[in-house]
């Protein structure tokens, strides 16, 4: 069986980090979370006092940090510099600072230097925003997820009370939509549908029901 690239963009808590999970687990594939890189850099520089506006810094620091995805029990773990730092990367004030971090050309460039050499042996999902239109332009499955600034909202705020986090609904609508507009108004490889792209709405499906479309799509093409 032919090991083939999927790659699964979206905006902001579409699910597609949950789906790109199951994915990978059931084909046995490697999953890449490039969102969780970028938000590694972010905690590094915020850590180090880095001006998020400063592009050669940014690069200077990111050079010196090795950021590993470990897939765990709970889906992947994120290690910098051999620190654990999964529950970190997630923080708001990451959250909230992560796309002017991430609309740095030189920044880009090295995250998808390093993304293509995760997924240059095949056997693999990422997501992110620019894996069908940059990092894997050739994936065999493009998948891009969508859903509305409410659902999405929704989806996030009943996580967040199931974890037994504060949540706030109107905020978190204001936050997704606003790193939405970052993300697509961007320069550099902005958040768009690859146009060899698959688009599933996910508003009124389940997850296992975007898991089993996007399998049958890969079925037809392994
Ligand atoms: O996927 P996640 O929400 O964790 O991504 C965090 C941020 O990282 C995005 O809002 C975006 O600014 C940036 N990102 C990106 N390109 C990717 C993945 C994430 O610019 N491929």
């Amino acid at each position: 069986e032919k090991q083939i690239s999927i790659a699964i963009d979206g905006p902001a808590a579409a699910g597609k980090s949950t789906v790109a999970k199951i994915i990978a687990e059931t084909l046995s594939y490697i999953y890449v979370d490039t969102g969780a890189m970028y938000r590694a850099l972010t905690y590094q520089a915020q850590k180090n006092q880095v001006d998020l506006q400063n592009e050669e810094e940014l690069l200077h620091l990111l050079n010196e940090t090795v950021i590993d995805l470990k897939p765990s029990e709970s889906g992947q773990v994120v290690i910098l510099n051999g620190q654990n730092v999964t529950s970190e990367i997630r923080s708001a004030e990451v959250t909230n600072s992560v796309s002017i971090v991430a609309k740095h050309r030189a920044v880009r460039e090295e995250m998808v230097a390093r993304q293509q050499g995760l997924a240059k042996d095949g056997g693999v999902v990422m997501d992110g925003r620019d894996i069908g239109t940059h990092v894997l332009p050739h994936a065999e499955v493009k998948i891009f997820l969508l859903a509305s600034v409410d659902e999405r909202a929704q989806r996030r705020h009943d996580e967040n009370i199931k974890k037994g986090f504060e949540s706030n609904l109107e905020r978190l609508k204001e936050e997704i939509a606003r790193r939405d507009k970052l993300d697509s108004e961007r320069e550099v490889a902005p958040l768009k549908k690859a146009e060899d792209a698959i688009e599933i709405d996910t508003t009124s499906l389940s997850i296992e029901g975007v898991v089993e479309k996007i399998l049958s799509i890969t079925k037809e093409r392994i």
